[in-house]
Parts: structure tokens; C-alpha cells; sequence
């Protein structure tokens, strides 16, 4: 079953040919980046309109790369939410009108599913059932996963996503858009030693995180400082410290909750390198092991959301012809998938 993935939920149009028995076969994307750094953030309508632009054109290179012609696609698959209301439809009409044409049946996948999915593209993906730490721009999500739709939350974040966090805070510091991964590569510089930042909720039981007074620890140690790239590297350090520690905290404690030792680790922090070698050592250390998906799929890609997309469509789920989005839409509130 040969599956078209499209992701148009925020700012990278991601497009990718899955094949049940071939595995992926091509992918592509366009990032946003350039267009949305002028404004320090993501600008939603300039969104839409980019991923009018770029879908198609990207579709037909996607389509030369996999050397495939479009009438071997079986299926369609593409974001239906959550995410921003305009550059859904974009990718939601152009997946429901493509497998319009081709006659062949269509279905929304959820964002975050796409994420925590994504280790299954790789050589050696997790069993179920795991424990998914997804940590995005929009989401801090702790997951008990025991089948593809079986998720069940175990904490959440009460206010700022992790890679809200990330990205504020490196605007405070003065880094250009997307900040999350300029602020990751400024702290390897900082010194671990010179700021201590809190671990939000770790001394309260429970997994739900909260990030948004971390960003303001980090506003008071910056505002008596001179903005020179040694103060910039300090406090960026510890900001990433104390994120990369009380993701960790909360890991192990949702891995003793639910008695396993299977870690998955999922979106766009989860680039993040010293969150990596952290994960791997704590699951390690509990006998368990920890799965990423290859860097470039721990942010926003299609691959995710064809092979989301196949699992549903080969176990018979599709929509109908209505073009419809979800901004909003809670994860455990998926149907499951069974076989
Ligand atoms: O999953 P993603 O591509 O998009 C959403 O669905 O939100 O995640 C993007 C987020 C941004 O906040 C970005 O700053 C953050 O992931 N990010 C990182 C790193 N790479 C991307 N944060 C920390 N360290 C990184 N290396
Ligand atoms: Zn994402």
C-alpha cells in the first residue's frame, strides 16, 4: 500500500511517498524559516499562503525523486489538526482533492500522533507498549502508548510548551527565530556553574510540567546583565539545564508509574542534544532504552504523517469528502487501531 503524506500544520510544508512494503520512499519539505525570521515568529497567514504555494510544486518533485507516478498512490494522508486554522486547510483541500482525482481514499491525521510515530521509520523501532515524551513547539505531552490509538496522557504541560520555552527565551537573549535550536548550540558554550535555574513542579508529585516561570528566571538573570555573548551562553546553559533536568525527572517518574522502560522520544525538542544524551542514560540506568526518530524527523516532516496515515488507512479508517480541520484536538481522544 503505497501511502502520500502531507504536513501543512505550522511553518514547513512536508511531503513523503510511504510504502508498507518498501518503507519511505522519498520525502521533501520546505521550511518556512526565512520567511517568518523578519518577524520573530511565526505569522499564520503568511503560512497559508506559503504552503499554496510550495505543496504542489514540491508534490511533483517528490513524485521524480521516488520515480513513482502518481497513479500508484493508494492512499492520502494529511494533517487535519492540531495546528493553525489556515495552513491546515491548505494541506487538508489539496490531500482531499488529490485522492478526489485519483479515486482513492483519504484521512486527517493528528499532528502529534505523526510525531510519536515517527521512531517506527526507523531500523530498529520501539514494541508496544512505551512511554512518549513529546515535546514540540505547541505541546509538552507525556504519553503512555500501548497500541497505535491506545494513548493514554500522563502529564502535560499546564502553560508553555518546551519549545515555547525554548523559543522564548532566546528571543529575550536576542537569538533570531526559531530559537530553539540557536539557543542549544549558544549553551554549549555557557557555563553550567554560574546560574541555577528552578525544575518547575518536580518537588510536587505528578508528570504535568510547567515552563513559563523558567522563561522569567531567565528574564531577571539576563536584565542586570551586559548583553555579551559570554552572558548570552551562561544563561542560555542554564535555561537548558533546567529543561533538559526536569524533562528528565518527569521521564523517569511517568517510567516508574507505568513499570516500563521503553522511552520515545518525539518532536521538535527532542533535537535537542544534551535532552538526548540525558534520555539515553536514564533509561539505560533503568534497564530500558530510549528511541528517537533520525534528527531531521524530530521536527515537522510528512514521512510522520504518511506512515501515521498508512496505519489508519490499512486497518480501513478513512473520512469522507468534507474538507474539515481540527486547531484543536485532544490526543487520547483518537480512535484506537487494531492489528
Ligand atoms: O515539532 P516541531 O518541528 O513543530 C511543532 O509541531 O511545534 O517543533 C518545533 C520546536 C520549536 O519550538 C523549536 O525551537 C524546537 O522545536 N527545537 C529545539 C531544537 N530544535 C528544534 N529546541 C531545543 N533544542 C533544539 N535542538
Ligand atoms: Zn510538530
Amino acid at each position: 500500500m503505497l501511502i502520500l503524506g502531507i504536513e501543512t500544520s505550522c511553518d514547513e510544508t512536508g511531503l513523503a511517498l510511504y510504502d508498507s512494503a518498501r518503507g519511505l520512499l522519498a520525502h521533501a519539505l520546505h521550511s518556512q524559516i526565512a520567511l517568518h525570521a523578519e518577524y520573530g515568529g511565526v505569522v499564520p497567514e503568511l503560512a497559508s499562503r506559503d504552503h499554496v504555494r510550495k505543496t504542489l510544486p514540491l508534490l511533483r518533485e517528490l513524485f521524480r525523486q521516488a520515480d513513482t507516478p502518481p497513479d500508484a498512490v493508494d492512499g492520502v494522508a494529511y494533517t487535519r489538526g492540531p495546528g493553525l486554522i489556515g495552513a491546515l486547510l491548505v494541506g487538508a483541500a489539496i490531500g482531499r482533492s488529490l485522492a478526489w482525482a485519483w479515486n482513492v481514499p483519504a484521512l486527517g491525521v493528528h499532528h502529534m500522533e505523526g510525531h510519536l510515530l515517527a521512531p517506527m521509520l526507523e531500523p530498529e523501532p520501539p514494541n508496544f507498549p512505551f512511554v512518549a515524551l513529546l515535546v514540540s513547539g505547541g505541546h509538552s505531552l507525556l504519553v503512555r502508548v500501548d497500541e497505535v490509538g491506545c494513548y493514554h496522557l500522563i502529564g502535560e504541560s499546564l502553560d508553555d510548551a518546551a519549545g515555547e520555552a525554548f523559543d522564548k527565551t532566546a528571543k529575550l537573549l536576542g537569538l533570531p527565530y526559531p530559537g530553539g535550536p540557536a539557543l542549544a548550540k549558544l549553551a554549549e558554550q555557557g557555563d553550567p556553574r554560574r546560574f541555577t535555574f528552578p525544575r518547575p513542579m518536580t518537588d510536587r508529585p505528578g508528570c504535568n510540567f510547567s515552563f513559563s516561570g523558567l522563561k522569567t528566571a531567565a528574564l531577571h538573570a539576563w536584565r542586570g546583565l551586559e548583553p555579551t555573548p559570554e552572558n548570552q551562553a551562561d544563561v542560555a546553559r542554564a535555561f537548558e539545564e533546567a529543561v533538559v533536568d526536569t524533562l528528565a525527572i518527569k521521564c523517569g517518574r511517568a517510567l516508574q508509574t507505568t513499570e516500563l522502560d521503553r522511552l520515545v522520544v518525539a518532536g521538535g525538542v527532542g533535537a535537542n542534544r544534551r535532552l538526548r544524551e540525558r534520555l539515553r542514560e536514564l533509561a539505560v540506568a533503568r534497564g530500558g532504552r530510549v528511541y528517537y526518530p533520525r534528527l531531521e524527523f524530530c521536527t515537522d516532516n510528512g514521512a510522520m504523517i504518511a506512515y501515521a496515515g498508512w496505519r489508519r488507512l490499512a486497518a480501513g479508517q478513512r473520512d469522507d469528502a468534507a474538507i474539515e480541520v481540527l486547531p484543536r484536538w485532544p490526543l487520547d481522544q483518537l480512535p484506537a487501531v487494531l492489528g
